[in-house]
């Protein structure tokens, strides 16, 4: 059958929109497309290829055999969020890693360290429950992951049992070891699969098959780095330091890491990071860098975490590798705020494991300083992993060679309006108020994960509805209805009803995570929650003036300013009034301080509650519980949602208090 070149076009396009998905989700980055567009993206693939079966060839997102099936494992919720580790690149940036640590510690003397290796593998949380292994977890985005438990049993060096009839969570990595890693791929190469790219996709994608018996006959293996726990003082085994709880939980039987190493001073982490940078090519297995973490627990719970990573451990990776290709092309792209950023377009190469074909080049005088033109062969490394960054030009490569000049835009690519540049500043800003690439980039923020987490909403989706006229903000995304969605191209009923109680959903938000989903300028997470917390309530955040704002800790004059213009603005004003009215409530609650209902008290949480999970731990953190992942005889309170899980089994056996929401509402309440 012949088909029109603009659907060939559609199908190169899906493919590679899926493809990237996938990678993005093997490396557990972001998921980039909610999973009712990946499953629509796929059928179309899927129709596609049926029509025109000469396109279909062993790359094809609908026939590989690890096309991600996108939940062939049930998804669990992490008792304890499983968060990620701080990247340091050089030894300098570990002793201002250590600064800071003494900044919070003030009169305190320089921590004893422990040292790991950075296993270059997959995350995984395993449970033990009275002595007998229960159940295996991923990462996933740190909140859920997928329950492999199956898979993980294959696993030789795994314990099914441990000597103690203990209830405990412990976290490590799964990995391939080189060797296993080539005979996966030898295994692959003759049965013309497509080979994984790295031990580390690898390793993912053997976690994921359906066919355990598949998993068994190759050799993934495993460390243990750790009990899964908060920042608390000592496990609840009573241990106090880190070292000694690896010790013991090696002596339980669980893998640990020969190459663990108390590390008295800075001065012997550095060693140990300088020397495993020499013998890494020695390991058996892959590393990326080393890990450093504070050995004493006490200390873990003083120095606490951001919502992304513990502030006493962090990553020291060992420099990436490079690679040189061809830019072919510099695009502009439209940021939430307006700041058109160049990016450039590269001749695809393989990069850290996974093909680069872009690259932010961040702004206009980056370009001067690399003195890049078009046609030149840069070199490339991947900074902080996801996003690879162009670090020079190869003089050498440009005899020859027929170079372009870029010049700044002289039109913003979505709305054609002039760009605005102020003389002396960096950035080309797209001022026109109406602009719909802003008006994309601002929905997907204000959905994002950390904002308002409409999570089956993604980019594709918006897209859709911009170009419809059926929103033109995040405002009336609360205006939509069934039939708004289903009309549009490839959104069956199920997946439109899926995205309507995300966003009915969403109404029940936190204050701090609507602040920072309206994208305020200069307003991140962190700026939002010292917002949330001064002043409590939007209305009285609306009223507050520039010294007001000033004197808030942690906040400037700049940061001050333009929240008090945001709030000045007749349009953002409009935007906050439509959702207010459709509904959505962002609610602060405050610790009344000397208060604490549950001052000292251990909590967990288990099962389906009408709220977020995170909104009920914050809410048990501020009445001053220790919210932990897992029930043992230290426990104080369970609090039990719909269909709890093994927890409240635990519970009963420990005689921990069971309540419900009711009920822990009642004693929240209690004087
Ligand atoms: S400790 C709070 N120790 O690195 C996080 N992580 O971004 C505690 N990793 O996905 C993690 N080797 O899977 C820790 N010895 C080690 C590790 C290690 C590898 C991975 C881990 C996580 C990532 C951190």
């Amino acid at each position: 059958m012949s088909a029109s070149p603009a659907t060939h076009r559609e199908w190169e396009q899906t493919r590679l929109a899926l493809r990237r998905a996938w990678l993005d989700y093997l490396g557990e980055g972001e998921p980039r497309l909610g999973d009712a567009e990946y499953a629509a993206l796929l059928e179309r693939v899927r129709a596609l290829e049926e029509k025109h079966p000469t396109w279909r060839d062993w790359d094809s997102p609908a026939t590989r055999v690890e096309a991600p099936d996108r939940e062939p494992f049930p998804l669990r919720r992490h008792g304890a969020p499983m968060r990620s580790l701080s990247k340091l690149y050089t030894v300098d940036e570990l002793r201002e890693w250590e600064t800071s640590l003494l900044r919070l510690r003030p009169g305190g003397k320089a921590p004893e360290y422990v040292c790991e290796l950075k296993f270059d593998g997959l995350a995984i949380s395993i449970r033990y429950e009275k002595g007998k292994l229960a159940g295996a977890v991923t990462r996933g985005d740190g909140v859920t992951g997928e329950d492999v438990t199956r898979n993980i049993k294959t696993i030789r060096t795994l314990p099914y049992r441990i000597p103690e009839p203990l209830d405990l969570e412990v976290t490590g990595e799964v990995y391939y070891t080189l060797q296993a890693f080539d005979a996966v791929n030898a295994e692959r190469d003759a049965q013309g699969e497509p080979l994984f790219k790295n031990p580390r996709n690898a390793a993912a994608g053997t976690l994921r098959m359906l066919d355990t018996s598949e998993v068994r006959q190759r050799q993934l293996d495993l460390f243990i780095y750790g009990l899964a726990m908060g920042e608390e003082p000592r496990t609840p085994f009573g241990h106090t330091s880190h070292l000694a709880t690896l010790k013991w939980l090696g002596e339980l039987g669980f893998p640990i890491s020969p190459e663990v190493r108390a590390c008295r001073t800075l001065g012997d982490v550095v060693r140990y990071y300088e020397g495993w940078m020499g013998k890494r090519a020695r390991l058996p297995y892959q590393i990326d860098g080393v890990v450093v973490k504070v050995d004493s627990l006490p200390l873990h719970e003083t120095l606490g975490a951001t919502s992304k990573s513990p502030r006493w451990a962090a990553a020291l990776k060992f420099e990436a590798e490079e690679v040189s290709t061809l830019l072919r092309g510099v695009e502009i792209g439209v940021g939430r705020t307006g700041v058109l950023t160049p990016i450039a377009l590269l001749e695809p190469v393989e990069l850290a494991g996974t093909t680069v074909s872009r690259a932010t080049l961040h702004n206009f005088d980056q370009i001067e300083r690399l003195g890049l033109k078009i046609g030149d062969t840069v070199t490339l490394v991947k900074g902080g992993e996801i996003i690879p960054k162009i670090t020079g030009v190869v003089l050498e490569a440009r005899k020859g060679a027929r170079l372009k000049t870029i010049t700044p835009p002289k039109q913003c690519p979505s709305c054609g309006s002039t760009p605005q540049h102020t003389e002396g500043e960096v950035d080309y800003l797209c001022v026109n108020p109406r602009c719909p690439a802003q008006a994309a980039e601002r929905i997907r923020h204000f959905v994002s994960r950390h904002a308002m987490d409409i999570e089956s909403l993604g980019p594709v989706l918006i897209e859709q509805l911009l170009a419809k006229g059926l929103v033109e903000s995040y405002a009336d995304l609360y205006r939509l209805k069934l039939e708004d969605l289903t009309a549009l191209e490839r959104m069956a009923r199920k997946s439109s009803e899926n995205v309507l109680n995300a966003i009915e959903a969403s109404k029940q938000c936190t204050l701090p995570r609507f602040l920072f989903g309206m994208g305020i300028h200069q307003v991140g997470e962190r700026t939002a929650q010292v917002l949330a917390r001064r002043f409590k309530s939007l209305a009285a955040l609306r009223q507050a003036s520039v010294e007001d704002l000033a004197d808030v800790n942690e906040i400037g004059d700049i940061t001050a300013q333009s929240i008090h213009a945001f709030f000045r603005d007749r349009q953002q004003l409009a935007l906050i009034e439509q959702c207010l009215k459709a509904g959505v409530t962002p609610t602060f609650e405050e610790v009344r301080s000397g208060s604490q209902p549950l001052a000292g008290k251990t909590a967990v949480i288990t099962g389906t509650l009408s709220e977020p999970r995170p909104v009920w731990k914050e809410r048990l953190e501020r009445a001053g519980a220790t919210v932990t992942g897992s029930v043992s005889k230290r426990t104080d309170f369970l609090l039990v949602g719909e269909s709890p899980g093994s927890k409240l089994d635990a519970a009963r056996e420990h005689g921990v208090k069971v309540l419900n929401e009711a009920e822990m509402t009642a004693l929240l309440k209690a004087k």
